[in-house]
């Protein structure tokens, strides 16, 4: 286990001494940064500090992908693990378990045993579900990616795919990634490496919406992505689709940004605006995948400057949602550095998560917590006011 030192120093000193794009990111925080710790910390829980309606959740860790650690699948096995799962987050995501590779392994066989077991916890727990994905370039299955299937043959498996997963969480699953990261960074749709663009053409990706609100009617339906939490130009192809869809009266209900960050680039600064065009568009947003990485001294362990600016970019794309008004749904991609999928996919970097392996929490646990509770504040007051108002008429 690596010991964490906490910071303590505050935003303005810790600026003093970050890089220039860090510097820059911090100056033009908010000054309410509040990264330690409330009087009784232990009893600090971030879904009782959400303002009513709001979603704060997890991915629910896959397992396995340290490669150096050949655990089990931390979901059953780790008690501490599932503990802080179920108090921490009313909305929980599934990191890998309802991917195609996982959950439909070969072609006349499902596999949801994982899956089940996620919305079975998130039941017991009173947390919503947020499914992810259905339509994919990437974690397909082998006997799908090299298969030698006809047009009509992958467009009937995609659509028996959709109907079977979405339909057996029908009523369960709050929000679906129908269709994850089809756009290049260049805007362009990823034509070659996803199957079924190139197979089927664009077309197809409509059809997918479609079959997956007949197969769940509540659930609402999202694109999903990285690199698109500034106006850019993925983020615009996905505004011109979107568009276009919604015109067409196809079922497209959200738009989310994933949030994968780093520290050794600036925040995203025009997050807010972004997810506001799209909430214009009458579409719901959400923060999907939050996470926000570093490079890590030779020690292994972040500085205090760090750890204060990823908790700096914690909170600022949370108040960037918290902003929006139906952006109700914020999740961090795992909330400790134990099953962190980020060391093994970036040499030298790490410590993505609001908790260390040990599970002890970081400013950026703080500052979410202090930023929802604020906001809860915020709201309590406004419907005081609101109440008030209509009482003396
Ligand atoms: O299941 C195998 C296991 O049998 C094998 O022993 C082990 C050895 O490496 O690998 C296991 O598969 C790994 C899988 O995670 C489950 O643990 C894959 O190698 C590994 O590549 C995979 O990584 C996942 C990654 O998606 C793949 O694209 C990460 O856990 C997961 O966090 C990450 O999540 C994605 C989102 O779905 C979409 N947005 C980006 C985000 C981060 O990449």
């Amino acid at each position: 286990m690596r010991p964490i030192r906490f910071a303590t120093a505050a935003l303005a000193t810790a600026a003093l001494s970050l890089p220039l794009a860090a510097t820059s990111a911090a100056a033009d925080a908010p000054s309410d940064l509040r990264t330690a710790p409330r009087a009784k910390d232990q009893h600090e829980r971030l879904r009782s500090a959400a303002p009513d309606g709001f979603y704060v959740g997890t991915a629910v860790a896959g397992g396995g992908h340290h490669l150096e650690q050949d655990y089990p699948d931390p979901f059953t096995s780790d008690r501490e693990y599932r503990k802080i799962l179920g108090q921490q987050f009313n909305s929980v995501s599934a990191e890998n378990q309802m991917k195609w590779e996982f959950i439909h392994p070969e072609r006349d066989r499902y596999d949801f045993e994982a899956a089940d077991a996620i919305a079975d916890f998130a039941d017991r727990h009173r947390q919503v579900v947020r499914g992810h994905t259905l339509l994919w370039h990437s974690q397909n299955p082998e006997w799908l990616e090299q298969g030698d299937f006809s047009k009509e043959e992958l467009r009937s498996i995609l659509k028996e795919h959709i109907t079977t997963v979405v339909g057996r969480y029908a009523g369960r699953i709050q929000q679906w990634d129908v269709a994850n990261e089809i756009f290049d960074e260049q805007g362009n749709l990823r034509a070659e490496e996803n199957i079924w663009i190139r197979e089927l053409g664009p077309e197809i990706i409509a059809d997918a919406f479609r079959w997956a609100h007949e197969a769940d009617p509540e659930a609402l339906l999202f694109f999903n992505d990285y690199g698109v939490e500034d106006d850019n130009a993925k983020s615009d192809a996905y505004y011109a689709l979107t568009q276009e869809l919604i015109a067409e009266g196809v079922p497209v209900h959200g738009f989310s940004a994933q949030a994968h960050l780093s520290t050794r680039y600036g925040f995203p600064g025009g997050l807010e605006e972004n997810l506001r065009r799209f909430d214009e568009l009458g579409l719901e947003t959400a923060i999907t995948e939050l996470d926000v990485r570093m490079d890590l001294p030779e020690s292994g362990v972040p500085t205090d400057a760090q750890l204060e600016q990823q908790a700096d970019y914690y909170q600022r794309t949370l108040s960037a949602c918290l902003a929006v008004e139906d952006c109700n749904s914020f999740t961090i991609w795992g909330f400790t550095d134990k099953y962190s999928w980020v060391p093994v996919f970036f040499e030298g970097e790490g410590s993505a998560t609001v908790m260390t392996e040990d599970f002890a929490r970081k400013p950026a646990f703080h500052a979410l917590y202090n930023t929802l509770l604020d906001a809860k504040k915020k709201d309590c007051k406004k419907h005081w006011k609101g109440w008030k108002k209509d009482w003396r008429r």
